[in-house]
């Protein structure tokens, strides 16, 4: 079986391709999005080339390597204009983020690579969902790869489920994706879409 069988069809293998489909419907030129954990700056990368040089992205980060390698790689593709790298917690996104974004991108969890004693956290996740809850423009997504597998981390996806669960499904529609063939403790997706 030959497993790329075009770089046109994206292999759905865990959820941040799934996220990057989603990224691609929801965000267009000249819009403004939000890279909540930027990490290496994939997700990062994708919402630039998506706004395009009229459009916004702002990309959040607590270690600054992270934010370099972002800011480096936004430079090499020339996307540099078009976004912003704010060595911050995303739980300071209302104070730098202007209102009426089109999508919002978490992935929880531990750099891959860094130092896995550096994590997200239930209390500062929340404080910023809020916000992003706040900041999207009707019809816009907030979506949040869970890593339940890691120490913290079950707690953590424990506690976005019931958040996004609580949600008034006329305000917002709320999801979570898993790959289904793959053991509990992989990272699944959850998708909030707010309404109105
Ligand atoms: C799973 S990694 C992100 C991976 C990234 N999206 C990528 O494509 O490489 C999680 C990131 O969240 C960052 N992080 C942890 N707490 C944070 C906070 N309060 N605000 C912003 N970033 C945070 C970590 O430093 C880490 O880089």
């Amino acid at each position: 079986m030959n497993p790329n069988p075009s770089p046109e069809i994206p292999l759905l293998r865990g959820p941040v391709p799934l996220s990057h489909l989603l990224l691609r419907q929801f965000v267009h030129p000249g819009d403004r999005a939000v890279d909540a954990t930027c990490g290496n700056g994939s997700d990062t990368l994708l919402l630039a080339e998506l706004v395009g040089p009229t459009g916004r992205v702002w990309a959040f980060d607590i270690q600054s390597d992270a934010i370099g390698q972002t800011a480096q790689r936004l430079a090499q593709a020339g996307y540099a204009g078009q976004a912003e790298c704010i060595l911050a917690g995303h739980e300071t996104m209302a104070e730098r983020v202007t209102p009426g974004v089109s999508a919002v991108i978490f992935n929880l969890g531990y750099l891959p690579g860094g130092d896995r004693a550096i994590i997200t956290h239930p209390e500062t996740t929340l404080a910023a969902f809020e916000q992003a809850l706040i900041l999207l423009k009707p019809g816009g997504i907030l979506v949040v790869t869970v890593y339940p597998g890691h120490e913290g981390g079950d707690h953590e996806g424990a506690v976005v489920d019931a958040w996004a669960a609580a949600h008034d499904p006329r305000a917002f529609h709320t999801w979570r994706m898993g790959q289904v063939n793959v053991p509990p403790s992989a990272p699944y997706l959850t998708l909030i879409q707010k309404v109105a």
